[in-house]
């Protein structure tokens, strides 16, 4: 069951995302060179702690690793795909491309948004690959419309990537969000048949998340039981933010 929120409930899913926002952004300048990815989880617990919100992610349980995440951020950078984990040891260098993921839950509501920055001179493949990323998302976000179905979505954001000659990562995907951070229905970043093709009702709140690898779409994940990262090496970018679809068209919670 897709859970549809009133429009007062809406109000507090916007201040949860703008939150996230306003994290992100400062997150995002934080990332230069030298700077550790622990540097931008330590951050960020204190701004998210300071804003009287919870972080979404830690001591979140995740079936598929067996045990719960231990940070707010996933910081995952290069070919990491998502669910880095930040540490002291991994300090950002120039030409990296740094995904950094956060939720936060604030009076009852989870929000929760995703951003890949370049470090200092990045090279020309990997701005296009953010750029294109950036771009499915966008795309995705515009097809969040009453009337709609969820394959308006998936499709949008694939046929942007596979155009672009990118692919798109199959074993992760965005989700519905509200009270719980992941509520029904799974947003895939691809049309599969098989799956699920509700309709979009007023109401619905959706995390679009594309993960696009720039060379193919395989994953595996590393022995820390977290770390996804691209099966060829090549590197992968990540943006997500959360979009309540309103008599209004789309609205994104996640910026303002
Ligand atoms: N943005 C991701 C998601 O919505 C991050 C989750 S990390 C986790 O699934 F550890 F909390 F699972
Ligand atoms: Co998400």
């Amino acid at each position: 069951m897709i859970i549809r929120k009133t429009a007062a409930e809406l109000e507090k899913m916007r201040r949860s995302g703008l939150l996230v926002w306003q994290i992100l952004q400062k997150l995002g300048e934080m990332a230069r060179e030298g700077v550790t990815t622990l540097d931008l989880e330590v951050a960020a617990d204190q701004m998210i702690r300071d804003a009287g919100a919870v972080p979404a992610f830690k001591g979140y349980f995740v079936p598929a690793a067996g045990e719960a995440y231990k940070f707010v951020l996933c910081t995952s950078v290069n070919e990491e795909i998502v669910h880095g984990m930040p540490s002291a040891k991994r300090v950002l260098k120039k030409g990296d491309i740094v995904s950094i993921d956060t939720g936060v839950l604030l009076d009852g509501y989870y929000g929760d948004s995703a951003l890949t920055v370049g470090i200092g001179e990045v090279s020309e493949e990997a701005r296009r690959l953010m750029r294109v990323t950036q771009e499915s998302l966008e795309l995705g976000l515009e097809q969040a419309r009453a009337g709609n179905r969820l394959f308006d979505i998936c499709g949008a954001v694939e046929r942007h990537v596979t155009s672009n000659g990118f692919s798109v990562v199959r074993e992760y995907v965005g989700h519905g969000i509200g009270t719980k951070l992941h509520e029904e229905p799974q947003v895939p970043n691809y049309v599969d048949r098989k799956n699920e093709n509700p309709r979009l009702k007023e109401g619905m709140v959706l995390a679009i998340e594309p993960m696009v690898n720039a060379g193919k779409p395989d994953s595996r994940v590393l022995k820390d039981k977290w770390t996804a990262v691209t099966r060829d090496g090549s590197y992968s970018a990540h943006f997500e933010h959360c979009v309540a679809v309103t008599s209004n068209g789309p609205w994104v919670l996640t910026r303002p």
